[in-house]
């Protein structure tokens, strides 16, 4: 089945009419953008907040949508009060262990009926988001210093233990870039080699006008699916803006600061010329296509969003520009 999956948050389905009519439209997946990440959820020791979460989960029941869930585990997302962990490491693994016992069990609670089936609305989560450096090794994080280079295998397996029924993913960017390819495929292999379920890789699809190309996305495509995992579109969104990592060379640093404000790196502050516009609308022409020529390997193709207007691209990675990276204008 391939779904078509929107990223939301509790707060615009609670207050934005318009926003809601496109979504239910067209769609029948959503994601949370914040609102299910472990900084969202995890706001002290056996303190859990879902509420915003079971907002989202609600509305998906009340129109047939289902969840992904996003994400279990993420270096970006660590809540203030764990970054300043001093405890042992032993009772960092029981909190973590904890954290996804509540969060998956609490989750997959919540039903529904489709083709005649009662499943789960939360079909399945990204265990794991960017566990990767560019080279293909693992990132210095908390929980690679802690819980070990096998850590990956210890959190996927708790996910399984305390929702057994779910889809587990691995999500990751510049999967589509060789080496981190190839990290990736390794980290996948010995996931299955020790025998944690892993059914999906998660390609997160922050793309640009040229790169990556077609080429490097089918061949990530084929490289996954090779595994026996399905390959997920996640997070899909295209910049049309200048990409502040070119203009820096090697400088690989998310401190653009020095930019904003820089006319050059917002050069349609007012609307899109027709030029750009064609070159957009072709570029997802093109992706969708290759989707299209895959739909057996393919379960999921997520947009970052509805409307450019709420796209996190307007303030990333350069703050205050006017990007139109999604489907929908300002006006939807
Ligand atoms: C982003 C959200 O869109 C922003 O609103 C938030 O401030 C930061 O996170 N990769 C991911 C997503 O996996 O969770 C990120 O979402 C974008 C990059």
């Amino acid at each position: 089945m391939c779904i078509r999956d929107r990223i939301v948050s509790a707060q615009k389905l609670a207050t934005n009419t318009q926003f809601k009519a496109y979504l239910n439209n067209d769609f029948n997946s959503v994601t949370a953008e914040n609102d299910m990440k472990m900084r969202s959820i995890f706001i002290g020791p056996n303190n859990y907040d879902f509420s915003k979460g079971d907002a989202i989960i609600s509305y998906a029941k009340q129109n047939g949508f289902r969840v992904f869930g996003h994400a279990l585990i993420w270096h970006s997302s660590i809540p203030d009060w764990l970054v300043n962990f001093t405890g042992t490491d032993m009772a960092f693994e029981e909190l973590i262990e904890t954290y996804i016992k509540e969060t998956v069990a609490h989750f997959s609670q919540e039903k529904i009926i489709l083709n005649g089936q009662e499943i789960s609305v939360v079909a399945g989560w990204d265990v794991v988001n960017e566990a990767l450096n560019g080279d293909g090794t693992l990132r210095e994080s908390i929980f690679l210093k802690v819980l070990g280079e096998n850590y990956l295998e210890t959190v996927y397996k708790m996910a399984e233990k305390y929702d057994s029924n779910a889809d587990l993913a691995y999500n990751d960017y510049n999967l589509c870039k060789p080496k981190k390819r190839e990290g990736a495929v390794k980290l996948i292999k010995s996931l299955q080699k020790n025998g944690a379920k892993i059914n999906s890789v998660g390609i997160q699809a922050h793309w640009q006008l040229t790169s990556p190309t077609l080429e490097e996305i089918e061949t990530s495509i084929l490289a996954f699916s090779e595994l026996g995992v399905k390959v997920m579109f996640t997070e899909l969104d295209i910049s049309v803006l200048p990409n502040p990592w070119e203009l820096s060379g090697a400088e690989v640093t998310q401190n653009f600061k020095k930019f904003e404000g820089d006319k050059k790196m917002n050069p349609f502050p007012e609307n899109l010329p027709d030029s750009v516009k064609e070159k957009l609308a072709k570029r997802y022409e093109n992706i969708f296509k290759l989707f299209v020529k895959h739909k057996d390997k393919i379960s999921r193709v997520t947009f970052w969003g509805v409307t450019d207007k709420f796209s996190w691209l307007n303030d990333w990675p350069i703050k205050g520009r006017t990007n139109y990276p999604l489907l929908f204008d300002r006006n939807y």
